[in-house]
């Protein structure tokens, strides 16, 4: 059976797939999900968008370096990677770490089987002895006392999409019409609606007609799952996106998600289904919220730029001897037009750390 028959079996059974579900079929379901699917390539080269990591090692050794001023004051030893797609990231701060010799155990919780297997060939090429460090788990709630990071796998969580029709709430479903998936839109459940009418609330406005965006409930999951009564923990999560007021701004009427087929935006992904990345904006006040209600603390809310600079990225750069190369990547990295203001940086711990670092804080836009 391939994707578009799964899908069609589950649409047959229920009727129709709420966007969320579909959204996770066609990003992870097993052999044939975007995620999964093996002819999904996160190489710059034959890629359909390029993550940090994958642009330049820079990013890990920038990364490592924040984690060296975290150990000023705490000992952590062990590292969690959430999503670490082609394992470039962790093979970085591996590598950064050969002569110190800090991190004992590397943990990695992935979601798919397909990129399991594409970090263990590429983090075997690691020296034997580093390699060994390196542990895949099924998620982090067992571990404790670690430094922890997600780049890029918020935005990669399926979305719920609703709509606003003559100021009634809809969600919009897949169904199917002469063997083709379409979109439509069912009447939204209560529970669905209560959390709209929250966002409405906190910001202040109510959204127009025809208003569509999206909600995240599998962040709040993914994160009560592995960070309820963690005790010893700082999460660095890097991902492009908003706080509330501007993720939802009444004049984005298309809501946060976006398609991405090999390198170009597309307008749809019902036709390509588990060839197109699908992808959607983070709102970063949610996530803050919900850290805060499993009363762990907001460290620093801040933009890629700051963050990178603060991490001595432009000290870092020199070691790259052709200028046109070093300029483009931190052109990538840093200008505003680009990740640097799109993408932010949110720290996260049990613990606080007052006054500790001095990077531009922007915690008033959450
Ligand atoms: C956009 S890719 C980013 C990959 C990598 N972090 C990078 O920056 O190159 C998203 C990654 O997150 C993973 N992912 C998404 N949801 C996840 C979850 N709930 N648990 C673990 N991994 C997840 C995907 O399988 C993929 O590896």
């Amino acid at each position: 059976m391939n994707l578009y028959e799964k899908i069609e079996t589950k649409i047959k059974q229920e009727n129709y797939l709420t966007f969320d579900k579909y959204m996770e079929m066609a990003l992870y379901e097993p052999d044939y999900g975007y995620y999964d699917n093996p002819q999904t390539s996160l190489d710059p080269n034959n890629c359909d968008f390029i993550t940090s990591p994958e642009l330049t090692r820079l990013f890990g050794a920038s990364i490592y370096n924040f984690f060296l001023k975290i150990l000023k004051n705490h000992s952590y030893r062990n590292f969690t990677e959430f999503g670490a797609g082609s394992g470039k990231l962790a093979y970085d701060i591996l590598c950064e770490d050969l002569d110190n010799n800090y991190i004992t155990n590397y943990y990695i919780v992935e979601k798919s089987k397909k990129l399991i297997n594409d970090q263990k060939r590429n983090l075997s090429n690691l020296p034997g002895s580093i390699y060994k460090k390196v542990k895949w788990v099924k998620d982090a709630s067992d571990i404790s006392s670690s430094f922890f990071l997600a780049n890029e796998v918020f935005d990669a969580m399926p979305v719920k999409i609703f709509k606003v029709i003559n100021n009634n709430y809809f969600e919009k479903v897949i169904r199917i019409n002469n063997n083709t998936l379409i979109y439509d839109f069912i009447k939204a459940k209560t529970s669905f609606i209560q959390e709209i009418e929250k966002i409405q609330k906190n910001i202040g406005l109510s959204f127009p007609n025809n208003y569509e965006s999206e909600i995240s409930f599998k962040s709040e999951e993914f994160i009560v799952k592995n960070f309820k009564n963690k005790k010893d923990f700082i999460f660095l999560i890097i991902d492009y996106g908003y706080g509330q007021n501007e993720y939802y701004h009444i004049q984005k009427k298309q809501g946060n998600i976006q398609y991405y087929y090999k390198k170009n935006k597309v307008i749809d992904c019902l036709a390509f289904s588990g060839n197109v990345d699908i992808s959607c904006n983070v709102d970063f006040s949610q996530i803050y919220k919900i850290f805060n209600n499993l009363n762990h603390n907001l460290v620093s809310y801040t933009t890629q730029k700051d963050f990178l600079i603060y991490c001595d990225i432009l000290k870092q750069a020199d070691q790259i001897c052709d200028e046109l190369k070093r300029n483009s990547v931190l052109k990538t990295l840093l200008f505003p037009t680009d990740m640097g203001e799109t993408f932010k940086i949110m720290l996260v711990s049990n613990k606080t750390f007052r006054n500790s670092f001095d990077i531009n804080d922007i915690r008033h836009k959450l």
